[in-house]
């Protein structure tokens, strides 16, 4: 969602900014804009659509060694210039990028800016009129920016240019991530590492409710009573190549074939020296003293949650509920005596998934997190972490993450269940050698998979994927997938449930794609692919070696059954990026969706 640069030092900003906002591009936005700030002022440009669209209207002549910049995604009014980033105060004197959301906007408005005529319809607009109000009731700005820090409710990551002072950047942030980095004789502004490591790799976390003063060469961090606080720098570990798409036409399709990579990595990551798996004994001491786990995430995370409760429960033996983030904050079941709860997250940010987490730790209870974002909100929150190791995933559309996920719930339910005394009747270690090689034989097989992406997709109008077991919530991934970034109305079913309602919709010609990778149900699955090709569909049967009929039309590798949705995936992820070139959609970054969702 949106995205924050600054920069302070002695270059020229601009193309600083620029290039950052272009960095933060993945994370979903729908306009653009910069401040740059010099001797004669503060200029802003903005514009809706793509940051080539802003790049084309910025003042090339206009030098300034002082910027910030934002990349927003709708919340408060529609997409377009009026409503871009940055605002301005009534005078002008104040610039102001937010990210994240005031809920307690219109009360401020109502309350505060009576006489002033607002220009836009957002929320960010009432900061910066308010900071200036302050202002102008006598307070300096630092004070005025703190007291109105103090007014909102909600979310916000803040970056803020006073015309009077080219030498500073106020910053603070509130749940929504920020960083401030740190480089010789300049210093930067990012919602994330990856838009600034063109400067630097040097970056502070800052806290919730902190004010940070950031000048060219020194960065203050205050809490909200002004106490200084010093914090040493980490490295960011991103190497610039993984931030890049090199040959590749589309980030999806390099994370696509990233994922091999990643589940051996996974695997050495999680080895030690003796080479068996190993995980931090208090997140397992954790597991071992929950009388029931509860996995909360969102979309594909969830998706991956759903396959984490078959390995936990079938390889450590521990309950396990599976629930959708923005459900439960809501809707909080019976929690049983001493529940454990495991946030699952690419991102680390989800702001649904967050309000989880703020809600059970003040219940006090324990939480782990498996992310991809050291560093980020919900790993720094949890009491725990494990980290995906998967390598930046840009593309809006999960690929590398979810299979990550699975590959350390699987290593995650091993090592607990080992601790309990159940030995796998299998070497983890290299059932998931097995299946970073069925996957490289996967990625090898394009060209048959975009033939079926053509074949049944193209121009279809919806597709149902349906399966029994495991092989269902894979196929609510493929349907996620295939929607996200191709528009096709796609539903993952599972196959008994068809005759329950779901058959009605299927018409003449419907594709269904089907899988079929579990011995214990391959026969059943493939009764209701009967049913709904005797009622026209145009089955597609994706099944495993070793199972195979004649009337598949894919055979995916063999692997142990309960890690095939490790590679089920693989043949859905790369027929949901076929269907959504065949489209001419925009792969890497679907309409309305961002890759970030910091909103609730
Ligand atoms: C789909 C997708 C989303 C995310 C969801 C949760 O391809 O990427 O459904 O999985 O927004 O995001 P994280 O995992 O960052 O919490």
């Amino acid at each position: 969602m949106c995205g924050i640069v600054g920069y302070i030092g002695n270059n020229d900003s601009k193309e600083i900014l620029l290039r950052g906002l272009e960095k933060l591009e993945y994370r979903g936005y729908d306009s653009a804009g910069i401040a740059i700030m010099n001797d004669n002022g503060v200029h802003v440009f903005k514009e809706k659509g793509r940051i080539a669209d802003l790049r084309s209207i910025v003042d090339q002549s206009v030098q300034a060694h002082t910027g910030i910049g934002h990349t927003r995604w709708a919340t408060h009014g529609v997409p377009s210039q009026l409503n871009a980033h940055p605002h301005q105060s009534a005078s002008s004197r104040f610039t102001l990028v937010h990210n994240g959301v005031i809920e307690n906007y219109d009360l401020l408005k109502r309350e505060y800016l009576q006489g002033v005529t607002l220009k836009s319809d957002t929320d960010t607009e009432v900061i910066v009129q308010i900071i200036e109000l302050f202002m102008n009731d006598g307070l300096t700005v630092k004070e005025a920016f703190r007291k109105t820090l103090s007014l909102l409710k909600g979310s916000y990551a803040l970056a803020l240019l006073d015309e009077e002072d080219n030498e500073t950047i106020y910053v603070a942030k509130n749940k929504s991530p920020l960083l401030v980095g740190l480089g010789d004789d300049f210093n930067v502004v990012a919602s994330d590492a990856m838009a600034m490591l063109q400067v630097t790799n040097q970056f502070v976390e800052l806290m919730d409710k902190e004010i940070v003063i950031v000048k060219k060469d020194e960065v203050t961090i205050e809490t909200l009573s002004g106490d200084v606080m010093t914090r040493a720098p980490f490295t960011a570990e991103l190497d610039a190549s993984d931030i890049e798409k090199g040959t590749y036409p589309h980030y999806m399709l390099k994370e696509i074939d990233e994922q091999p990579l990643v589940i051996r990595r996974i695997v050495q990551k999680y080895q030690n020296e003796q080479g068996a798996l190993t995980i931090d004994p208090e997140i397992i001491n954790a597991m071992n003293e929950t009388d029931r786990i509860y996995i909360i995430a969102a979309g594909t995370s969830y998706h991956a949650g759903l396959v984490g409760k078959q390995f936990i429960e079938k390889i450590a033996n521990v309950p396990v509920e599976v629930h959708i983030s923005s459900e439960f904050g809501y809707n909080i079941p019976l929690l049983s005596e001493n529940p454990l709860f495991i946030f699952i997250s690419q991102s680390g940010e989800t702001a649904d998934s967050r309000a989880v987490l703020v809600e059970i730790k003040e219940m006090g209870y324990k939480a782990l997190t498996i992310t991809n974002v050291p560093g980020s909100t919900l790993s720094r929150e949890a009491d725990y972490t494990l980290l995906l190791h998967a390598g930046p995933e840009i593309a809006v559309a999960s690929t590398k993450a979810y299979t990550a996920q699975l590959a350390v719930l699987a290593i995650l339910a091993e090592v607990t269940g080992k601790s309990r005394g159940i030995d796998l009747d299998f070497d983890l270690v290299h059932e998931l050698g097995i299946a970073a090689n069925a996957i490289e034989v996967l990625c090898d097989s394009k060209e048959e998979i975009e033939a079926i992406a053509r074949e049944y997709l193209a121009t279809t109008r919806n597709a149902f994927f349906i399966g029994r077991g495991i092989d269902f919530y894979v196929g609510l991934e493929g349907a996620l997938k295939l929607k996200e970034i191709s528009y096709i109305q796609a539903e993952g079913f599972a196959g008994g449930e068809l005759k329950h309602g779901t058959i009605a919709l299927i018409e003449n010609g419907t594709p269904v794609i089907a899988l079929a990778t579990q011995e214990s149900v391959n026969l059943s699955i493939r009764g209701n692919v009967k049913e709904v090709a005797a009622r026209g569909a145009n089955p597609c049967i994706i099944s495993m070696k070793g199972l195979e009929m004649e009337e598949d039309r894919f055979v995916i590798p063999e692997v142990h059954s309960l890690l095939t949705p490790l590679i089920s995936v693989i043949p859905m992820q790369l027929i949901a990026y076929y269907a959504a070139l065949h489209r001419e959609c925009d792969v890497d970054k679907p309409r309305n969706l961002a890759k970030s969702v910091t909103v609730e």
